[in-house]
């Protein structure tokens, strides 16, 4: 795969761009939202109310929708250089995740829908906001759900056909009887297989979740005599939005292992270890999202220990197995650290500290006093914009590098480095701080000490904009200094 990244006539490069531009193109516009909030919480913008929460509402819910599409994108990008699979598919499955963001935008900055989609019900159905616009944002959400089935059925097949089933797919034979498995001059799949054979599998078993849901709930709005169950609603809500959320995270980890390869000109391997690993995640993600249900009593006791146990067994063998090699992968490498090199790396340790801070929160001690605190935006921020979209950069400025006539001036890669990673830690330890102090998340007036640290937050926020700035300025160089590259340069820039 070392040549996949400048090999301009890869099969399904069209696709992955138009995810990628259309999923980042959301990002940038949403990252002004947060900073909107994050000022208003500061005291400096005057938003009403029901401006705050429905500003909140279309960033949650459109960054989350947004960082899906990019890793759906460059992961299904992956899977299509070992099996053909329909463009035209993939390209249907976009076009209805575009529907539901239309949807949610109408729904959120003409209708003020103001209820976020990890809303308990009947929140959406009691709000101040026309009922119309409670209909158009649960129509959208089943739109982007109808278009992550059919992608993720698409990725379920891909991967089971490049691998011989279900069987192949996971490497049973290769964990268990490795000797007659090598000795017939098979192979495992290839790293980046597991998290796309996972994202398949779990992603549809969530995605059936949520449509049981959103007709649910559909309904509901249409005939309001129908009763749902709340307490049914909230596993379903959560199981869909937590899985997703972390599906994220699992197809990016999928890039990593063709990214740092091709950074360091060396070979990801898969082991025994790294298979059992996936095993694990692939499992154990389906009943981890059981921690955001310690406070309902109601929940039977044993979904909390399990809840609890998942947490850690889900995620802690994947991210230390793929963080080791990682390093081991740049160690002694002589890689370059250019600006994609340096997101990858970066990007790995916002995934460990949200991890961790993930860990804090879902362990029931500290779940009692960080429970809907800024702590939990704290740790889904530090992966989401500290791990996942440093993911997404690195890999599209690793495709920009490899093809580039010339590369990022030194001077350049530092400023976008400080004000990047600078104003970045600024924005994400206010937040933690704020959650150890007791501020609560979700409100549009903090109490003390929240406003002055969100002051803080809004300054880091703002710096790390102005280096995203520079960070796109400087790939738009990129993408244009490619043009009328001659033969050999590239090789002889690039080493
Ligand atoms: C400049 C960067 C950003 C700023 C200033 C920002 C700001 C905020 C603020 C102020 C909140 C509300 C916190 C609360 O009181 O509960 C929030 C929530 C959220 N943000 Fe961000 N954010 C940024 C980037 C991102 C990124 C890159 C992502 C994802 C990729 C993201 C995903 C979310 C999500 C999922 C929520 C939760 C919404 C909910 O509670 O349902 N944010 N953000």
């Amino acid at each position: 795969m070392n040549d996949l990244l400048t090999d301009k006539a890869a099969p399904g490069r069209g696709v992955m761009k138009l995810y990628l531009v259309s999923g980042l193109a959301v990002v940038g516009l949403l990252l002004l939202a947060g900073l909107a909030m994050r000022a208003s919480q500061a005291g400096w913008l005057p938003l009403p109310p029901d401006g705050f929460y429905s500003l909140l509402t279309l960033h949650g819910a459109g960054m989350i929708v947004a960082m899906m599409v990019c890793a759906m994108g460059a992961i299904w990008f992956l899977t299509r250089q070992q099996v053909n699979m329909s463009a035209k598919l993939a390209v249907a499955a976009w076009a209805l995740i575009m529907v539901g963001v239309v949807g949610v935008l109408v729904a959120t900055l003409v209708g003020r829908y103001g209820s976020l989609y990890t809303f308990l019900y009947p929140m959406p159905f009691r709000g101040t906001w026309p009922n119309w616009s409670t209909g158009v944002f649960l129509i959208g959400l089943v739109f982007v759900n109808a278009g992550w089935m059919i992608w993720c059925c698409q990725m379920l097949s891909g991967v089971l056909r490049a691998h011989g089933g279900y069987r192949g797919a996971i490497g049973w034979d290769y964990v268990w009887h490795s000797k007659s498995f090598v000795a017939s001059g098979r192979h495992p799949p290839p790293p980046e297989s597991f998290p796309a054979f996972m994202v398949g599998l779990d992603g549809l078993i969530a995605g059936m979740a949520a449509t049981l849901l959103g007709v649910a709930l559909v309904v509901h709005w249409i005939d309001p005599e129908v009763q749902i169950d709340p307490l049914w609603a909230k596993n379903l809500t959560y199981f869909w939005a937590h899985t997703v959320a972390n599906l994220i995270i699992y197809m990016l980890a999928g890039v990593i292992y063709v990214a740092l390869p091709f950074a360091t000109r060396r070979e990801y391997h898969v082991s025994k270890v790294f298979v059992v690993a996936w095993w694990t995640s692939m499992t154990l993600t389906l009943t981890n999202y059981f921690h955001h249900l310690y406070m309902d009593f109601a929940q039977p006791e044993i979904l909390q220990y399990i809840g609890q146990l998942s947490s850690y067994l889900s995620a802690l063998p994947v991210t230390v197995v793929t963080v080791f090699g990682a390093l081991m992968l740049v160690w002694r490498s002589g890689m370059r650290w250019t600006l994609g090199a340096l997101f990858f790396y970066l990007g790995m340790l916002g995934w460990v500290v949200g991890g961790i801070g993930a860990e804090i929160d879902a362990s029931v001690p500290f779940n009692v006093h960080l429970h809907n605190t800024l702590w939990v935006p704290a740790h889904f921020h530090t992966y989401l914009l500290g791990g996942c979209l440093l993911f997404v950069l690195g890999w599209v400025f690793l495709l920009l590098e490899s093809r580039a006539a010339s590369a990022t001036r030194k001077s350049m890669t530092w400023l976008i480095s400080i004000l990047m990673f600078g104003g970045m830690l600024v924005f994400l330890l206010s937040f933690y701080v704020s959650g150890a102090y007791g501020v609560p998340r979700r409100y549009s007036i903090e109490p003390a000490p929240g406003p002055v640290l969100a002051q803080i937050a809004t300054l880091g926020a703002a710096v790390m904009i102005v280096g995203m700035l520079l960070a796109g300025i400087e790939a738009w160089r990129l993408w244009r200094s490619k043009a009328g590259l001659p033969a050999g340069t590239k090789e002889a820039i690039h080493g």
